[in-house]
């Protein structure tokens, strides 16, 4: 008999949508299946886009939609970094930053995320001097990071900003939301910073990856991308609606947050006190965990057995780790039950 696996890779949001989203999927007509949308004759991009603005306090036009957090940082790239120009990435990231910035030739340079105690840390200090040396056209900055877990402070982010204001700076909070609820700073960032994009997504916190709804807030000087982005047909309305439905049930998601934050320091507390293990703080919906690297294969062929769907990091500076996405809190018991039995009876035995 085969099992249905659980997935924990892909940081995905188990837990699903609130109820009102799959409400709109009911209700869908073919005004929005089959007909362009006409709100571009109001003049902005959609409800969506002048919901967010009005809920972030930014003005309609500075908001950009996209495919997702993917489609607008590869947009972003595409228009602002020209062949043989340089773009500062985090040295342990999200593969698809390395990705993006090879199809246009560009040359990365990287900055280290450095491990403390409890948690991954920004190195500030080196950001500045690597930024200062190599004067990059695009910054990429992503907090919470993928796959440390860990987020830029906000004075550490305004001292780059500062600094950093001949480049592009993309701020990447796909990971938003799931350990902080405020949202006031970007209101302040767009005012001062017109250089600076912060890009984030309807797919990790509000558990919709599968709409593929993303959007920025882009700052007053990127207007070569606003032309860039521009669609003149519209966007996804259905999916808009969806977003839009998310937007409006904000304690269905605060209480799955609320399930997360509980079951990251289950994590912490239970795959912690394995010998050989260390779990690493996380502001994100993952944990990353430091294992062992001579029982890496077995314990993954040990969960994979199980249908236990576990990333096990394969990079140059992360390949004695796994990262696990939270499900749901069952899901969560499982695994944690699971690797503690393996590593007691199997792997150590
Ligand atoms: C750091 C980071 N940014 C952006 C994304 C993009 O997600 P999406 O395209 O679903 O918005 C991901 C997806 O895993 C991610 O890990």
């Amino acid at each position: 008999m085969s099992i249905k696996p659980l997935y924990f890779d892909r940081n995905e949001n188990q837990y699903g949508p609130a109820p009102a989203c799959f409400e709109v999927m009911r209700r869908a007509d073919i005004e929005l299946m089959s007909i362009y949308s006409r709100d571009f004759q109001r003049g902005v991009k959609s409800r969506l886009s002048e919901r967010l603005a009005e809920d972030l306090g930014v003005e309609e036009n500075a908001v950009l939609l996209g495919y997702g957090g993917e489609d607008i940082l590869k947009q972003t790239v595409h228009c602002y970094l020209g062949k043989g120009e340089k773009i500062m990435i985090p040295s342990h990231s999200w593969w698809y930053y390395k990705s993006i910035s090879d199809e246009v030739d560009g040359i990365k340079v990287e900055y280290p995320i450095v491990e403390g105690d409890e948690e991954y840390e920004y190195d500030t200090e080196r950001m500045l001097a690597l930024y200062r040396e190599h004067r990059p056209r695009v910054v990429l900055i992503s907090s919470p990071n993928n796959p440390t877990g860990n987020s830029l402070s906000l004075p550490d982010l305004q001292r780059l900003l500062e600094t950093m204001k001949e480049s592009v700076v993309v701020l990447d909070e796909a990971y938003w939301s799931f350990a902080q609820e405020d949202n006031t700073y970007i209101r302040d960032l767009h005012e001062r910073f017109p250089h600076l994009l912060i890009v984030r997504t309807f797919s990790k916190y509000y558990a919709l990856a599968g709409i593929r709804i993303g959007f920025a807030v882009m700052g007053r000087g990127l207007v070569q991308l606003a032309q860039f982005s521009a669609r003149y047909l519209g966007y996804h309305r259905l999916s808009e609606e969806i977003a839009l439905a998310a937007l409006d049930s904000p304690d269905y998601y605060r209480d799955i947050a609320k399930k997360m934050e509980q079951d990251k320091e289950m994590f912490s507390r239970e795959l912690g006190s394995i010998p050989g293990f260390k779990v690493f703080r996380s502001q994100a919906n993952f944990v990353l965990v430091r294992i062992p690297e001579e029982i890496r294969a077995d314990l993954k062929a040990a969960l994979t057995d199980r249908g236990l769907i576990v990333k096990f990091m394969n990079e140059e500076l992360l390949h004695s780790h796994m990262r696990i996405t939270i499900g749901t809190q069952e899901q969560n018991r499982l695994l944690a039950d699971a690797i503690t039995t393996i590593m007691k009876d199997e792997v150590a035995a």
